[in-house]
């Protein structure tokens, strides 16, 4: 053994001998040269074993290896340019550390079921891991960008006592005997810690008991909330098209080579930066209209509609002033136009649907109280959220951005199953 090192370092090891601990992705043999490609998570290499160069022992140890047999292999570092990550690894030795038998997917195609019931292994291959790096990338550059404006992280509760995004999509649990359900939405938490700390966001799973069988639609999806005070629906517009602008423009600096695998066409993220086209709910039925679409004016907007408003635009768009009574029990609605919630909803391009809902917060007592017993919620479980509009009351907003749809966006995948490690459907809960 040599020095241990990850792949995706390389550059740093040029022409010495260093160590790759991993798993075979693929090989191929021209006659008496065996080419292992070996995966280590950073990255794929490519480890070529000449017959004459090795020990005998080694060179047949290489007809043992099967795809995902983990293994060690130590070598040379020399530069290729014609390699994707610029090195190729000369042989030396190869420990074997376990032979994987009869890996069950091979690089032949899959039915997606398949593949979804052989998701803990699916998330190997190269186009999966590429999704799950952007992931990655996108989580963090959401958390970067209120960390660097001087948010706090303060993460809500997962078992909740109350409904947040209405009654039918709850999961219930058994709380040592009284009901406790899966939170939708951390947002109500927020609020509070926004009136301890001025602005916040939490991060966190969220669960809805949703029957829809859609592309854009998981049970369990990840969502990130920021919540300010004395923030208004226009700051809180300004907040979410700089916020996504952000993590747009992050990801295609940082994973330049992940989106190359994925074959995204990238031109219209890299138009992503503020501001958004922002239209009035009536000025989106109008849209509606004009390109023929049936739509019962005052009802909420579907995931066809979705596409057909977003299609008009290149960048985002927002839509807000949604009629009060399509949308939570929480929203202010503007007092020039009652029948509107402050409420602002940014629909990604391409088809994607929503991939943010928000709104300024009702923050008169009476008022919310009202809106409480209008929608037959339990005062009592919200007596909580009620002290907080009765002890120093403020104008305050927030939204909820969905990861695994801003996923799907960015990198192009049609599916949320695909967007998320493991996903869970209304049909799936295995793996
Ligand atoms: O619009 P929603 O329901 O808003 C809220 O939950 C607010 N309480 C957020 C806030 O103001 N703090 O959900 C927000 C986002 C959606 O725009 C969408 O991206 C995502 O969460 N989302 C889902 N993603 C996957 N599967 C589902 N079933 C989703 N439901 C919502
Ligand atoms: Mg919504």
């Amino acid at each position: 053994m040599a020095q241990i090192i990850r792949i995706s370092e390389s550059g740093k090891y040029e022409n010495q001998e260093v160590t790759i601990q991993g798993w075979l992705y693929n090989k191929r043999s021209s006659g008496k040269i065996r080419f292992l490609l070996v995966r280590d998570g950073s990255a794929i290499i490519q480890c070529v074993v000449v017959k004459n160069e090795v020990s005998e022992d080694v060179f047949e140890r290489t007809e043992l290896l099967t795809q995902e047999t983990s293994l060690r292999v130590t070598g040379k570092l020399v530069a290729d340019k014609r390699a994707p990550i610029g090195y190729e690894l000369h042989v030396s030795d190869i420990e074997i550390i376990q032979i994987a038998q009869d890996y069950p997917i091979t690089p032949k195609e899959h039915g997606v079921d398949f593949l979804m019931d052989h998701r803990h292994l699916w998330i190997r291959s190269k186009r999966q891991h590429a999704i799950l790096r952007i992931r990655h990338e996108i989580i963090k550059a959401a958390q970067d960008f209120f960390n660097n404006r001087d948010f706090i992280k303060v993460d809500s509760p997962i078992f909740t006592p109350n409904a947040a995004e209405g009654t039918t999509t709850l999961f219930k649990t058994d709380y040592f005997g009284s009901p406790a359900y899966l939170t939708q939405s951390g947002q109500l938490y927020a609020e509070a810690a926004c009136m301890a700390f001025g602005r916040v966001y939490c991060f966190g799973p969220t669960f809805r008991a949703e029957k829809s069988k859609t592309r854009r639609h998981l049970t369990e999806f990840w969502m990130i909330e920021p919540e300010v005070a004395f923030f208004d629906l226009q700051d809180d517009m300004q907040l979410a098209e700089e916020f996504v602008s952000y993590i747009v423009q992050t990801v295609l600096k940082n994973r330049k080579q992940e989106l190359e695998t994925l074959e995204r066409d990238t031109t219209k993220l890299e138009k992503v930066s503020p501001p958004f086209p922002k239209i009035h709910y009536n000025e989106a039925v109008e849209i509606l209209k004009k390109n023929g679409v049936e739509f019962t004016y005052g009802d909420d907007f579907g995931g066809a509609d979705e596409t057909v408003l977003s299609d008009q635009f290149e960048k985002p768009v927002i839509v807000h002033h949604y009629p009060a009574e399509v949308k939570a029990f929480y929203m202010k609605r503007d007092p020039e136009e009652p029948q509107f919630a402050l409420a602002m909803d940014m629909l990604a391009p391409e088809g994607y649907g929503e991939i943010i809902g928000g709104s300024q917060r009702e923050d008169d007592y009476d008022t919310l109280l009202q809106r409480i017993r209008e929608h037959n919620l339990s005062e009592e479980a919200f007596k909580w959220y009620l002290d907080l509009r009765k002890y120093g009351s403020v104008p305050h907003s927030g939204f909820g951005l969905g990861i695994e749809r801003t996923v799907a966006w960015i990198t192009g995948v049609k599916h949320v199953r695909e967007t998320i490690p493991f996903p869970r459907l209304m049909q799936r809960i295995y793996p």
